[in-house]
């Protein structure tokens, strides 16, 4: 009799601490800044209206992209603040870290090999 309520004690016990300790997955959220779209995409989508596929376009002004010799932290810094024209600043449209670096390794890939 006495051991039984024992058991029941510990079961008790046991599933409290077991539904305690569960981990939550409530507030799992992703903190990657990991971009599900390719860097092609993303020069398609904003880049492509005045530079061309190929970088070539020229479209108002768009510097040749084919024989560009900036670095890439000019690269950088050209997409999000814009050249002194103020064509390009993307700052605010690819809020993404990771798209914006996608975007500077696909521009030098546009160079001519
Ligand atoms: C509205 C038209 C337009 C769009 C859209 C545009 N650009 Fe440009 N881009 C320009 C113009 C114009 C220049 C040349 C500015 C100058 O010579 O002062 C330029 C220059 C550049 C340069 C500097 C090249 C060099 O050698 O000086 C890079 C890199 C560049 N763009 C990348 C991009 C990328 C990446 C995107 C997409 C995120 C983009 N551009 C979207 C118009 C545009």
């Amino acid at each position: 009799m006495v051991l039984g309520i024992k058991i029941g004690y510990v079961l008790i016990l046991t599933a409290l601490v077991v539904s305690c300790s569960s981990p939550s997955t409530d507030n799992y959220s992703d903190t990657t800044n990991e971009s599900n779209i390719s860097s092609k995409a993303l020069y398609t989508l904003h880049c492509e209206a005045c530079h061309g596929a190929d970088g070539k376009k020229g479209i108002s002004g768009a510097a040749d992209l084919s024989v560009s010799i900036i670095n890439p932290k000019k690269i950088k810094s050209t997409i999000l603040n814009g050249n002194e024209k103020g064509m390009m600043p993307y700052k605010e449209i690819i809020t993404n870290p990771a798209e914006i670096d996608s975007l500077v390794s696909y521009v030098q890939t546009l160079r001519k090999k």
